[in-house]
């Protein structure tokens, strides 16, 4: 038996279609298989290897260079902090240890015991201006502070939000206008 839906295989066969390159299309497809499996199972892969005509190895090879694939089963909601140089200077450190704190667990890639959160630390986001920040339920938040992730979180441990599916990649902000200068 499949373990991805049919519905979604039929998608995935239609995404390099949409790109220059078609093995450009490993990586949403990889982010689709994820979406309705929870994690990259071995299984998974080969399906999507197969419905893109792709070798396995290179689809394998793709979803272990990228920490945004999961190879093992994480939370519900997983916490993406960039602990880079911009994000780490405005007290990413501290952002860390709250999401630790609030989601109850110890380090990368543990889930909570009610499998609601787990959280992973990544490279830079591109969203530098905004730190720190991270990525959550394929959203970017930014400007954090520890209260912050306290709002999130508890957001997320009320039944409907949890059993609410992650929405779409909202647009970054504007960049912020620069301050004149005076004199
Ligand atoms: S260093 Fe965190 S977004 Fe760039």
């Amino acid at each position: 038996m499949s373990s991805l839906s049919a519905h979604l295989l039929e998608e995935i066969r239609e995404l390099p279609a949409k790109y220059p390159q078609p093995r450009s299309a490993v990586m949403p497809a990889l982010d689709l298989a994820q979406e309705e499996v929870g994690y990259l199972t071995t299984e998974a892969m080969t399906e999507v290897a197969a419905a893109l005509q792709l070798d396995p190895g290179y689809v394998e090879g793709v979803a272990t260079f990228y920490t945004l694939f999961h190879l093992q089963p994480v939370g519900k909601h997983c916490f993406y902090v960039c602990t880079n140089l911009s994000c780490m200077l405005r007290g990413a450190g501290e952002i860390v240890d709250r999401v630790k704190g609030a989601a109850g667990v110890r380090e990368p890639g543990e889930v909570s015991k009610d499998g609601l959160f787990s959280y992973e630390e990544v490279e830079c986001l591109g969203a530098c201006e905004y730190a720190p920040m991270m990525r959550l339920d394929h959203g970017y938040h930014y400007d954090l502070t520890p209260e912050k992730i306290d709002a999130l979180i508890a957001e997320r441990r009320t039944p409907a939000a949890a059993a609410q599916a992650p929405g779409p990649l909202p647009q970054k902000p504007k960049p912020r206008a620069r301050k004149a200068k005076s004199g």
